[in-house]
């Protein structure tokens, strides 16, 4: 699976860097192109030669190489068709997710748009340092994938989490991810995220708590199996893929809607508000001294969801009900239910006609809107439900696509 594959290694300066000497050997028994880039820290554990020996290529350290006329840091980067970081160090964790670059490795890094693998190898009290912790969460929530540490004996003396994990688990996801690559390959997918904000007046608004991880996690993972991604969000976020920024619910819909021809997919993964103020102050609100109360009126917001299921019922028709041909996308909605989760998104699924639901339940607190991490069940039109367990979003959403796309 990894045959003609171009992976770069990047290694840092922990003892872990010995490992991946046999991580090197694993992927071109597998008949995958190697480069290494190391951090000049990394050297004290591992030498350029042995490096050098194994991957069959010239190894990466000086950032400022005179010998070479094209600026490494870019051609390593865009020959890779992934990164895979280990041990990364928590110094280069901190650099990545704040953009230092101060060496070939974290320039490569830095200029990477696929994906990316880090491996963190650390003292267990530095793992579990609150900084550190920041950082890995930042690189997770933007599409990075971290492959935690083991816990047990570590080479500092203490026991703990912080070994490197399994070199078995880091050659696995390496093959998992670029196999799930082709898959969306060609295809368009349109996806919305975040809760929509509903202005009142020029300071106040309405909105909910909806983070947006779950809709970007999904943009993410389209992205990375190849589809052509556009992201309609409320929430500001740099991606190597097309992002709409968008506010309200109203402009939300104008802009799915111009996407709605060619594209082969469309998930409504966006806490869209229900109503929005009737008026729109375009002062800012005053109280005076005897206004204990105020009312705002509000006006129900359109269904996008239903609006764009209707559109292709529409197509479908005109097509007369061939899939195939009409090139109607596939429509997905999300719904979020505090109670009779099942039977309400029975009915949303069967009211609002959408291919699939993804149904989420937001009364548990581990999992759903601002965590890390949901477990859900999709609905297909069919009548049949899948659950998935309780997993990362980035997971989840591997796991939609793979239920839509099979
Ligand atoms: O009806 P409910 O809000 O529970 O439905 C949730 C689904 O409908 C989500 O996919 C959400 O993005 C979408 N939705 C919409 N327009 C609205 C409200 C919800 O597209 N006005």
């Amino acid at each position: 699976m990894l045959s003609g594959k171009n992976i770069l290694i990047g290694i840092t300066g922990g003892i872990a860097a010995y490992k991946i000497c046999e991580l090197i050997r694993m992927y071109k028994r597998a008949n995958a192109n190697v480069r290494v880039v190391c951090t000049p820290n990394a050297l004290n554990f591992v030498t350029k030669l042995t490096l050098q020996n194994l991957s069959q290529n010239e190894v990466g350290i000086e950032e400022f190489n005179t010998d070479n006329y094209k600026p490494e840091h870019i051609s390593y980067a865009d020959e890779a068709d992934i990164m895979v970081i280990a041990p990364a160090t928590a110094n280069t964790i901190g650099k990545i997710a704040n953009g230092i670059c101060d060496n070939l490795l974290t320039s490569v890094a830095c200029a990477f748009k696929k994906p990316m693998i880090i491996c963190p190898a650390m003292n267990c009290g530095m793992w579990d340092n609150t900084f550190v912790q920041n950082n890995i969460s930042k690189l997770s929530e933007n599409g990075v994938y971290i492959l935690e540490p083991d816990e047990g004996f570590l080479a500092c003396g203490y026991n703990g989490k912080g070994r490197l994990c399994d070199l078995e688990k880091i050659f696995k996801q390496t093959e998992e991810i670029l196999n799930k690559e082709q898959k969306l390959f060609g295809k368009k997918i349109v996806i919305t995220a975040g809760g929509t904000i509903e202005q009142i007046d020029t300071v106040r608004y309405i909105s909910n708590y909806s983070s947006g991880k779950m809709g970007i996690a999904l943009a993410d993972a389209a992205y990375n199996m190849g589809a052509d991604v556009i992201l309609i969000s409320t929430v500001n976020t740099q991606k190597p893929y097309g992002v709409i920024s968008v506010k309200s619910a109203i402009d939300m819909q104008q802009a799915v809607e111009n996407e709605f021809d060619n594209t082969d997919c469309i998930i409504m993964a966006a806490a869209v508000a229900d109503f929005r103020a009737t008026e729109i102050a375009d002062y800012k609100m005053k109280k005076t001294d005897n206004t204990e109360t105020i009312t705002i009126e509000l006006v129900k917001n359109p269904d996008i969801l239903q609006s764009l299921c209707k559109k292709k019922k529409q197509v479908l028709v005109s097509s007369a009900g061939n899939e195939t041909l009409s090139k109607a996308p596939v429509i997905v909605g999300f719904c979020a239910e505090s109670e009779n989760l099942i039977n309400n998104a029975k009915d949303k699924i069967s009211k609002k006609g959408c291919d699939y639901l993804i149904a989420n339940d937001i009364s548990r607190k581990d999992i759903g809107f601002s965590s890390d991490y949901n477990e859900v069940s999709i609905l297909k039109k069919d009548g049949t439900i899948k659950h998935l367990e309780r997993a990362s979003k980035q997971e989840i959403a591997y796991k939609i696509f793979e239920e839509i796309y099979g």
